[in-house]
């Protein structure tokens, strides 16, 4: 996949355009012997872990309008070229080197395995090239190797914590009804995102202990790996049901929404006559059109609007030489934490767009 977004540069007159190549002045230069970036033009390489990930695709088509309203706003032209690693770190770094030949100006990469973050550092720092990582965090010590180098993501802690939030509230208000074996006790069931994701690490981790931590009793009856996906959750639902397990369970905590709706696929060919209380996380279109159904209980937004609108923003300050924290809240010079919030049903109108 590879767009150009097309732009009303065309229109400037050469006096705006004088204008321009004064206030950005680094654009006339090549950063490895690419092709020169024009004075009006960014060119941002994308380089996704995965095009077909659900979450990653709705943050691909808000990248694509932030980026289209940046350029009317800016009065410049943004190129943003965006490439599938296909989960392979190989392809990924194959990707990285291209744009970096090609003397793209800012790349933005959601990495396949966040091990592999400092080879993709030594070449964006050998290039002068700066590096926006995203949703899949590498470690900090990776991070904090060079002033150029940036992170834009969700605390996983934060939204895993908020996720067993809105269970405890339930269990809370409405425990004669969630506790249906009436033993005092939360039988639960976990669906894990991709094992060694620091997402899936730590929602399964804090989803839990707040809970634990609010002095609720739990009692794991199931937990597995889908890796984010809609198809493998219901593939391991479904053998839930075969053991007899999915009478026992009461909650299912999924680290995200395409797998909370992979366990109600399962639940509801299997026929069942009731669904558990089912969470899951990022706020995914699919997701609130279930809230709305009456079918998954609720969910943590992860923000792919204001995740877009903050690669957009940190690459046109980069580029244009401005200091970052003057478009962005940095934290620790690095990181952009984007806030998360609880949606259910109470809330939902404020979700949804249509
Ligand atoms: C999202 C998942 C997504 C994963 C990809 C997580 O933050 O919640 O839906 O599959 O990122 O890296
Ligand atoms: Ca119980």
């Amino acid at each position: 996949m590879n767009r150009t977004i097309k732009n009303c540069c065309s229109r400037l007159l050469p006096s705006a355009l004088a204008v321009l190549i004064s206030l950005f002045p680094p654009l006339l230069l090549s950063s490895c012997g690419g092709e020169p970036e024009a004075a009006d033009t960014l060119r941002v390489g994308v380089s996704l872990y995965a095009q077909d990930d659900t979450f990653i695709s709705s943050v691909v088509q808000n990248l694509e309008r932030t980026a289209q309203e940046a350029e009317a706003e800016a009065g410049l032209k943004i190129n943003l070229s965006i490439v599938d690693g296909r989960s392979n770190q190989t392809t990924q770094l194959e990707q990285v080197d291209r744009f970096l030949a090609r003397g793209y100006g800012v790349l933005c990469v959601n990495i396949v395995d966040r091990t592999a973050a400092a080879v993709v550092i030594d070449k964006a720092q050998a290039a002068g090239v700066p590096l926006i990582f995203f949703n899949r965090q590498p470690v900090d010590e990776d991070i904090q190797r060079g002033d150029q180098i940036y992170y834009v993501g969700v605390n996983a802690q934060g939204n895993g914590a908020l996720q067993g939030e809105l269970v405890l509230e339930a269990w809370q208000e409405n425990q004669a009804e969630l506790d249906r074996n009436g033993d005092g006790v939360l039988q639960y069931a976990m669906l894990e995102g991709e094992p060694g994701h620091q997402d899936a690490l730590l929602r399964t981790e804090y989803s839990v202990k707040t809970l634990t931590d609010a002095g609720v009793k739990v009692e794991k009856i199931a937990s597995d790996t889908a890796n984010w996906n809609r198809g493998q959750a219901s593939a391991r639902v479904s053998l839930w049901i075969q053991q007899g397990l999915c009478d026992q369970i009461e909650v299912i905590f999924s680290n995200n929404d395409d797998m909370a709706l992979g366990a109600i696929d399962a639940l509801k060919a299997a026929g069942a006559d009731f669904l558990p209380l089912i969470v899951g996380v990022d706020a995914t279109a699919p997701a609130l059109e279930s809230i709305a159904a009456g079918e998954l209980y609720g969910t943590v937004l992860n923000d792919a609007d204001g995740m877009a609108q903050a690669m957009v923003d940190l690459s046109l300050a980069l580029w244009a030489g401005e200091d970052p924290a003057d478009v962005v809240e940095l934290e620790d010079e690095h990181y952009v934490w984007l806030p998360y919030r609880e949606v259910t049903q109470e809330n939902l109108s404020e979700f949804m767009t249509s």
